[in-house]
């Protein structure tokens, strides 16, 4: 099993005038044609009556494109599943002859008891991933169903244009993109078995602070947000674009109603989310109107160091962002100061769901979540390493090994990106990013 840094593009193409314009999403597809995505939409204005017919053929042209990209996806799933179903049968076979050797039948030496059991040790945790994979075969299936029906349906409508209303088509065509979407999605998340060495994009700065983009902003827009210190702090500073924040120290100043507590801000959708300083209140700061659209208590909280991140520095709310949306890691005194992961309604920071873990606050490093799981790193500073990982999905928790290069040797900040799909960090008064792999079975 290969493991796979996918990396999803959107393009858009559009067709007609800027403002009534038709768009191709799609994903982008390696050499061996993985993760292939395509979705035809019409934007919210739909196109006038005149270009109708040409918008359809070019519409019936691109329904084309995108049922190749399925096919792709379709022989690259059947190709997996193929795999998948090897790796069963060499499981199975291991485990036959695990169990030949425990009952001695072969001459057992305890060697080849040892890398019998070291084998099987590494296929262990292939075998749940195999009914998640058959689902997505079903998802491929599903796709090509309506795929044709959208292809009936377009082809009806150039025979008798105007025999279909415009809407109808519009909502259909909008329905399959929300589900192509969640597609992309799905395909883009996985498992993450890796972290590059990191790249430090500018060095200023205290020991600790935090440093972000808006992972919801267009590609194009690519603002940094710099928040220097934990504490006694109000001002924020907007660079232009990751490029003025490499290059120059060119920013603009927001002053915050309050000032801010630990680094475990996060900007998401327009919106800065902090924890107000010696309190568990949550605020959400608009960044356009530099007005607080929302302020909520985040109940049974720790706050004021009671429940830090082992660096200190009044860390005890942490905020982040995935695939998935927005969520607080933090500690409570029902939990026995161990770790509570609770998902927020970014609109009213209303607690959505909570997961109580048996992980120390006090004794994690750092915390991130990428695609519903998330990550605990051992320790701040030396060599450090992400060592446990807790998965929302399924509420349970594995130890894992792997090490992050802790380049200035004092990481007060770690937080995914899942646009960029990359962690963001604030080591030392560096400003670094490491890229990550995730492991997917299919795309
Ligand atoms: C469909 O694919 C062909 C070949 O890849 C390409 O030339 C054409 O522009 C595509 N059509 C659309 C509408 O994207
Ligand atoms: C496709 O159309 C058929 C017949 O109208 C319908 O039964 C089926 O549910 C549709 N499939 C999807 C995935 O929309
Ligand atoms: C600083 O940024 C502003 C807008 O963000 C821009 O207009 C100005 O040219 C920049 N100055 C320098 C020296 O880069
Ligand atoms: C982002 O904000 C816009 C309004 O500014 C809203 O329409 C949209 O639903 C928000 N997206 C998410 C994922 O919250
Ligand atoms: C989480 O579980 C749901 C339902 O059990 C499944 O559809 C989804 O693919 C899972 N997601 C991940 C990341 O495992
Ligand atoms: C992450 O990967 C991209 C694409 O390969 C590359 O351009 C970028 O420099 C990498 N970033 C890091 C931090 O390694």
């Amino acid at each position: 099993m290969e493991e796979l840094n996918v990396c999803v593009l959107l393009l858009m193409v559009g067709l007609c005038a800027p403002e009534e314009a038709w768009q191709v999403y799609s994903s982008a597809q390696d050499s061996v044609g993985r993760c292939v995505c395509t979705v035809v939409t019409p934007q919210h204005n739909v196109c006038s009556r005149d270009g109708r017919t040409n918008q359809l053929l070019q519409l019936l042209d691109k329904v084309g494109n995108m049922s190749r990209s399925l096919l792709l996806l379709e022989q690259r799933t059947h190709r997996d599943l193929q795999l998948v179903e090897r790796m069963e049968e060499q499981l199975r076979g291991a485990e036959q002859r695990f169990r030949q050797v425990e009952d001695g039948q072969h001459s057992a030496t305890a060697r080849q008891y040892k890398a019998m059991k070291s084998k099987m040790e590494e296929l262990r945790p292939l075998v749940p991933l195999l009914e998640s994979f058959r689902a997505e075969a079903v998802l491929v299936q599903s796709f090509k169903e309506e795929l044709n029906n959208l292809s009936l349906l377009l082809g009806e409508l150039q025979h008798s244009l105007g025999g279909l209303e415009q809407q109808q088509l519009h909502s259909r065509v909008l329905h399959l993109e929300e589900r192509l979407r969640s597609c992309m999605q799905r395909l883009a998340c996985g498992k993450l078995t890796g972290i590059s060495e990191p790249i430090t994009i500018k060095t200023s700065g205290s020991r600790f602070g935090s440093w972000m983009t808006d992972p919801l902003a267009p590609p194009t827009d690519t603002r940094v947000w710099y928040m220097d210190g934990y504490h006694n702090n109000r001002f924020v500073r907007e660079y232009a674009s990751m490029w003025d924040f490499m290059s120059s120290d060119n920013y603009t100043s927001v002053r915050l109603p309050h000032p801010w507590s630990g680094t475990g801000q996060v900007v998401y959708n327009g919106s800065l989310y902090f924890n107000k300083f010696q309190s568990h209140t949550l605020i959400r700061f608009d960044l356009r109107s530099s007005l607080i659209l929302r302020s909520r208590q985040l109940d049974f909280a720790g706050y004021n160091n009671m429940y830090h991140y082992s660096w200190g520095g009044h860390s005890d709310i942490d905020l982040m962002v995935d695939e998935g949306g927005l969520w607080a890691v933090y500690a409570t005194h029902q939990n026995a100061g161990n770790i509570v992961l609770s998902q927020l309604n970014p609109d009213t920071l209303q607690v959505i769901r909570s997961w109580m873990t048996n992980h120390p606050k006090r004794s994690a490093g750092e915390a991130f979540m990428i695609c519903g799981t998330l990550y605990v790193t051992n320790g701040y500073s030396g060599g450090t390493k992400v060592y446990y990982a807790f998965s929302t999905n399924s509420s349970t928790y594995e130890y894992i090994d792997l090490p992050i290069s802790n380049k200035y040797s004092h990481l007060s900040m770690l937080d995914y990106n899942p646009r960029d799909r990359a962690l963001y960090a604030w080591n030392n008064g560096h400003q670094v990013l490491y890229n990550v792999t995730l492991y997917h079975i299919i795309q």
